[in-house]
């Protein structure tokens, strides 16, 4: 097998693993416990990940600050996936019933909330620009959640799709990749750079994410598929099925259908694979992960750049 992209940082992510567990202690033992739940489910641990190999690759030397802000962004990422299956009426993460559906939608509300608090307190945070940094990440995820239920039911133009992914899933990733060179004492160009290669993973991540809602497979998924169809969402794969010549008209009659049946889903992955929506959206998805890269120009060759590069190619290889 090919190298991992996080083999460089094995011992810094178990750390972050100990300290989110230091940080979800409560008296109230159901929200420890749910938290736990969810942390423990697994999780491709991505963002923190990114915040790390930023870090070391722009020569961070006390990888301390750097695992206590992965930790948080971390726990944020999991706060956003309990709150989003309960917006998104979705029964399973990362392989199991989702947090609402185990412990009741009140408990898994305040289980988010609590995460959300629960991360700004870690470390104190910092400094001003770091909270700030933070805040418009995750105000960007508040933001482009509320867009993309306003859009819910409407093929919109891809730009209207590419400013959604951009709020919900670039921007906090971007947010780490930055925070992670400035701990470091990068430069200014370099935390820049950081900041582009975070966004433009953020961006292939949330496509490529899209394209295994409907390719994918339950099993390494870990959520089930055709969600977003199913929930008149449309991704970029479904927007340009929707363009095609042929089949588009059919397929858009059963998009906009509020209830569907399984003959209904089974059919429009029928007509989706007639057309080139997906190589189509692959490719774009593989143009961020080449913006991402080239991101990377002016950073000194690490095994830690090799990490990142890693990184931006894995998200667009991805099965799971
Ligand atoms: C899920 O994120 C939400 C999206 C932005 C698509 P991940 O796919 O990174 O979820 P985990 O952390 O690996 O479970
Ligand atoms: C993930 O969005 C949640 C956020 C990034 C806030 P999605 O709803 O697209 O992701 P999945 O498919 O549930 O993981
Ligand atoms: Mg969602
Ligand atoms: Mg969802």
């Amino acid at each position: 097998m090919s190298q991992a992209w996080d083999s460089s940082i094995k011992d810094e992510l178990q750390r972050v693993e100990q300290e989110i567990h230091r940080n979800i202690q409560s008296e109230q033992s159901i929200l420890s416990e749910i938290c736990d739940y969810v942390i423990s489910s697994g999780g491709k641990r991505m963002r923190p990940g990114v915040t790390i190999l930023s870090y070391l690759a722009n020569g961070g030397k006390d990888v301390a600050e750097a695992i206590k802000i992965a930790a948080a962004f971390e726990m944020i990422h999991s706060a956003t996936l309990i709150h989003d299956d309960i917006n998104d009426r979705s029964e399973m993460r990362r392989g199991k019933m989702s947090a609402y559906k185990k412990y009741g939608l009140q408990e898994a509300l305040i289980s988010g909330d609590f995460l959300f608090v629960k991360a700004f307190g870690i470390g104190g945070f910092f400094n001003e620009e770091i909270v700030s940094l933070v805040a418009q990440a995750c105000t960007a995820i508040a933001e482009s959640e509320i867009v993309q239920i306003e859009k819910e039911g409407q093929v919109a133009p891809t730009d209207i799709y590419m400013d959604i992914i951009d709020g919900k899933t670039a921007k906090p990733i971007m947010a780490g990749a930055r925070i992670g060179a400035y701990l470091a004492k990068a430069n200014t160009d370099r935390i820049h750079s950081m900041g582009e290669y975070g966004h433009n993973i953020g961006m292939a991540f949330q496509i490529v994410d899209d394209i295994l809602d409907i390719m994918g497979s339950e099993k390494t998924l870990g959520k089930p598929r055709m969600v977003d169809f199913d929930e008149r969402k449309a991704t970029l794969p479904l927007i340009y099925a929707m363009e095609d010549a042929e089949v588009g008209a059919q397929l858009s009659k059963l998009f906009y259908k509020k209830k569907k049946t399984d003959k209904d889903v089974e059919k429009a992955l029928e007509l989706i694979s007639r057309t080139k929506a997906i190589e189509r959206a692959k490719q774009k998805a593989q143009e961020f992960a080449d913006k991402a890269l080239n991101a990377l120009t002016g950073i000194p060759e690490s095994q830690h750049k090799t990490g990142l590069r890693l990184l931006a190619e894995t998200v667009v290889n991805r099965s799971y």
